[in-house]
């Protein structure tokens, strides 16, 4: 099924100094598929106008085209519909999004994890001057977290735990069913980051039972400035809007203004109306090949490289040792070198995309003991001899330092 599916991508052609490129950066962002650059062409070409605005044929059929996409998504998370769909434009703004409309106050009590990307800590940490009081899961040497710790640390303040689904530094996948089932026992708030889980692997926000998910976009073949906060509706009800302006109103005079319905009320000013419709097609596109397939696929090239890498004595790897409990990367160093540097020989001599340095993880790779790491992170156009490429340089460049 691979070598049909990297057809899709015009990226896959490009080479530097006459040879191809392994692109194995796709935690940071995805390349895109021929469909979703087309759409963008087809839509500036033949759809464009400004949404919920005009009366005639052109507008109303632009602003149908950006809200189907809100339908597409709504599907393919299995959400109630566009009402719980909030089209942001990361992951990043959907939980600064959640952090500032839930209107957290002194004392109250918000659980994440240690392994958290940056963007869903600072967005806490900047309550602390309200008093709001930050609290860290734990993570062991295996890079998980445990459960017992989490029940020990609850208390009638917790309010909210939010949570990264797989860790873009560690690759863990955390128990999200089983958070989900302890927050809704105690009615806390529980919110996923799904940055790296929902691009990878068929997601049913029933099943986890949250009652918010953030994810991005470009992570998923579509393309940037577009990211989603689902949230349970009679959540994002109860919420404020971030922001104020056009769109996100039903009413306005002088002296009040009488919110939107949703998912609108939290999407002021005009919206990514492009972006928006494009990451509609990504969504048709992943849906097609089905995530199944592409979460088997990841698993079988995550489980060769991370026992290949395992096998080089000077490679240290981060997370857990066992595939099954990873999503489709691994972070590594190798022993006597900066993360940097094997990054850097990895492209100029081999044009091997990866990511070094921390990974916007700081404070877990504070934890370990380490400045950065070398992260290699997978998708659905890579396949088995890249990945044989790539833990073939790794053992070269560990060679060099003997
Ligand atoms: C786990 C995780 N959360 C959040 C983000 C932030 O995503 P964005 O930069 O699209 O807001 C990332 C991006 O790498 C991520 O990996």
């Amino acid at each position: 099924m691979n070598e049909k599916i990297r057809e899709n991508f015009p990226f896959l052609k490009r080479k530097i100094n006459g040879k191809s490129i392994i692109f194995l950066d796709n935690a940071a962002s995805t390349q895109k598929p021929r469909v979703v650059i087309n759409a963008l062409k087809d839509f500036y070409e033949n759809h464009y106008a400004n949404i919920h605005r005009g009366l005639y044929k052109l507008s109303q059929e632009a602003s149908e085209m950006y809200e189907e996409a809100h339908d597409k998504v709504a599907k393919f998370i299995n959400a109630d519909g566009r009402e719980e769909i909030v089209f942001t434009k990361n992951t990043t703004e959907s939980i600064n999004l959640v952090a500032k409309s839930l209107n957290l106050s002194k004392g109250d009590e918000v659980i994440v994890t240690e392994m958290e990307h940056h963007s869903n800590l600072v967005p806490w940490m900047m309550l602390k001057d309200k008093g709001v009081i930050l609290k860290y899961l734990k993570v062991n040497e295996n890079g998980e977290i445990n459960i017992d710790n989490l029940n020990e640390m609850l208390t009638k303040k917790t309010k909210v735990i939010s949570t990264v689904h797989i860790s873009n530094f560690l690759g863990t996948i955390n128990p999200v069913k089983e958070i989900g089932r302890i927050a809704k026992e105690k009615g806390i708030t529980f919110i996923v980051d799904g940055a790296q889980s929902v691009p990878h692997m068929p997601i049913d926000v029933k099943k986890i039972g949250c009652d918010f998910l953030a994810f991005s976009s470009h992570k998923m073949c579509g393309p940037t400035g577009i990211g989603v906060l689902y949230g349970k509706k009679e959540k994002l009800e109860e919420l404020s809007p971030f922001l104020g302006g056009g769109d996100m109103i039903s009413e306005v005079d002088y002296n009040q203004y009488k919110v939107n319905k949703l998912p609108w009320k939290f999407e002021a000013g005009t919206a990514n109306i492009a972006d928006g419709y494009a990451f509609g097609v990504a969504i048709d596109f992943l849906s097609k090949i089905g995530m199944e397939k592409i979460w088997a696929h990841e698993q079988k090239l995550i489980k060769y490289a991370l026992e290949e890498l395992q096998k080089i004595e000077e490679v240290v790897i981060y997370g857990p040792k066992e595939w099954s409990k990873r999503g489709g990367l691994v972070s590594f160093n190798i022993s006597g070198l900066d993360c940097h540097d094997v990054a850097a020989i990895l492209d100029s001599k081999y044009n091997i995309c990866v990511r070094s340095g921390h990974h916007c993880t700081m404070p877990m790779h504070k934890k370990i003991g380490i400045n950065g790491s070398v992260r290699a992170s997978l998708y659905l156009y890579n396949n088995l001899n890249e990945v044989e490429k790539f833990v073939n340089a790794v053992k070269e460049i560990a060679e060099m330092v003997n």
